[in-house]
């Protein structure tokens, strides 16, 4: 028989965590020092995928050795099927080859993928290493990689093992941007309509009159735009991750708009349907859904489509069933702690959370559905062009 003078004995073991965003222009330029003032002495491992080392791996590789650093590369393809435990796995052998120690330094230097791959192996590694986020894609610059998350995809769920794991440092350099396809930018588009229909109806403007161009100029005209849309994207994400960084302290998150019956869709499609492009059919089910509820008018609706269609993507697909979307009601609740917390719309920038499954599924989701299909037909004959920029040229001079 044991016998203890207390059973019981608490233990608190906070860990407070701060990393920098930066914003750069030319960080693989001879003449840029940050990367070297950040790594220091440290070692350094950089995992980036085939394409991003093609077309940038050389530059960086020279930059290290004017600077001498103490930096290998390895390539890995990192794409939605592959962001696997595999992939981890193979991070974390190359870290026992090369020997990294606690203070050594993974870095990430890709797209969404790479940098989910990297933060979670970097969380295992001799328990936690320092990790350098350096993101190339426009859904790595403006979301995946300013985040606490880590994640891989288990067994065709998505970001089913993760991890909350903050890089030390996230360099932005909009200059990466210059070789990304037009698909990869209008997928990031999706997130920065996100951030702007929950939080500001000013960049929701701003999206409406230059997204186009910046689509077609692989986002760097008009200059001042770019910048700014960029920048005020970060800004707003980081507001947001700041309130609940580790999603412990609510379950009502605006950063989840268009995150809810997006997961389903992008595993259902087995990843053939990229994530901005599930975001914004979500977003667009989702303005449909705020209508039914009597929420939202139908012309907002419209005008958010309208947006997400002129921005490259898709609104609508054969696969965004009835049961589907009842199935990421269900798994949206479970996720957020019994709660759906679904984001709707009173109006552009003005969200409302619906916490109980019951007022969306049946009649509302499938009159939302059915009016999405007929959108989505539409928007096979050809995208609208945007009425509103007019308006928002004059208003702002
Ligand atoms: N952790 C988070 O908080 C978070 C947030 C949002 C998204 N994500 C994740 O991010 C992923 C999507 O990220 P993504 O859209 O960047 O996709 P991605 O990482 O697959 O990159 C898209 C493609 O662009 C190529 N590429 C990358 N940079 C390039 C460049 N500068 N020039 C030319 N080609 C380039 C890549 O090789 C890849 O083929 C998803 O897995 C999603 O779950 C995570």
């Amino acid at each position: 028989m044991f016998t203890f003078t207390n059973p019981r004995h608490q233990m608190s073991c906070e860990l407070k965590r701060e990393y920098h965003v930066n914003f750069t222009d030319g960080i693989l330029e001879s003449t840029s020092s940050l990367l070297t003032q950040t790594v220091r002495h440290n070692r350094v491992l950089v995992i980036t995928t085939p394409t991003v080392y093609k077309h940038y791996g050389e530059r960086f590789v020279r930059l290290a050795q004017e600077q001498g650093l103490d930096l290998v590369f390895e390539v890995l393809s990192l794409t939605e099927q592959t962001k696997t435990f595999e992939s981890v796995e193979k991070i974390c052998e190359w870290s026992q080859h090369y020997n990294l120690g606690r203070s050594d330094i993974l870095i990430a230097f890709g797209g969404g993928v790479c940098s989910d791959a990297v933060s979670v192996a970097a969380s295992l590694i001799r328990r936690g290493i320092r990790h350098i986020r350096i993101p190339t894609t426009l859904i790595g610059q403006i979301d995946a990689a300013i985040g606490l998350k880590g994640g891989i995809n288990f067994r065709n769920h998505k970001n089913y093992l993760g991890c909350f794991y903050p890089p030390s440092d996230v360099f932005i350099d909009p200059g990466f941007l210059g070789t990304l396809n037009r698909e990869s930018l209008s997928h990031g588009f999706a997130e920065i309509v996100k951030m702007a229909l929950v939080c500001d109806a000013e960049l929701f403007d701003k999206l409406q009159c230059h997204g186009s161009s910046l689509l077609n100029s692989s986002f760097t005209q008009p200059a001042d735009a770019a910048s700014h849309v960029i920048e005020r994207a970060v800004q707003l994400m980081l507001k947001e991750l700041r309130e609940n960084p580790y999603e412990n302290i609510t379950s009502e998150r605006l950063v989840d708009m268009g995150h809810t019956f997006s997961p389903y869709l992008e595993a259902a499609s087995k990843f053939s349907i990229q994530h901005g492009e599930a975001v914004a059919i979500d977003m667009a089910l989702t303005s449909l859904i705020s209508v039914e509820l009597g929420l939202l008018q139908e012309r907002d609706a419209h005008t958010i489509i309208n947006l997400l269609s002129n921005l490259g993507l898709p609104i609508w697909s054969p696969l965004m069933t009835s049961e589907l979307c009842s199935f990421s009601i269900k798994e949206a609740a479970l996720h957020r702690r019994g709660n759906l917390n679904l984001i709707v719309l009173e109006g552009i920038g003005r969200p409302r959370f619906i916490k109980s499954a019951g007022e969306v599924e049946g009649g509302v989701l499938d009159r939302a559905l059915a009016k999405l299909a007929v959108h989505g037909e539409r928007m096979m004959q050809g995208p609208e062009i945007s009425r509103n920029c007019v308006d928002w040229m004059k208003d702002t001079g």
